[in-house]
């Protein structure tokens, strides 16, 4: 999976000390869990299938744009394909190189981890994102 090793790398050790400072969740009565500067909201993502009501908050609209589309927008993994390096040949060693897709979203926000069977209310307020377990 692309950029696995990456996220395991940043957010691994976030998510394990999460895993030991709380390791009786329960859907019902879940911990609330706050990321700082959540970007496109992918660890927020990741904390809510740990079993967190999660809440990323963010200052760049930028961002909040993206991160709004994938987790509310999206309906299947692979749905949508970018061109991340089309505009610069920097680097590129061939062609392909430049050309090269990338499909999103990975995972379906709605449908993963704890949220499958139990759909998550995926809000985006003015500065935050809101994932929550039902
Ligand atoms: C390096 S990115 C990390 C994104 C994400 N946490 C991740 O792991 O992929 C830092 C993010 O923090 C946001 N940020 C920086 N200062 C902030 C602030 N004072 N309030 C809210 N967001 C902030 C930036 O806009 C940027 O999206």
């Amino acid at each position: 999976m692309q950029g696995q090793k990456e996220r395991d790398q940043c957010y691994k050790p976030i998510l394990e000390e999460l895993n030991s400072l709380f390791p009786s969740r329960c859907n019902k009565r879940p911990p609330t869990c706050l990321v700082p500067g959540a970007g496109l909201g992918r660890l927020a993502l990741e904390i809510s299938c740990l079993g967190f009501v999660s809440q990323g908050n963010e200052f760049s609209y930028y961002m909040m744009i993206c991160s709004s589309f994938i987790l509310n927008q999206t309906q299947n993994t692979g749905e949508w394909t970018v061109y991340p390096w089309i505009h610069s040949n920097c680097n590129s060693l061939s062609d392909s190189d430049q050309l090269r897709p990338v499909s999103f979203p990975d995972i379906h926000p709605a449908s993963e981890g704890l949220l499958k069977d139990s759909p998550c209310v995926v809000v985006t307020l003015l500065k935050s994102i809101v994932i929550q377990v039902k």
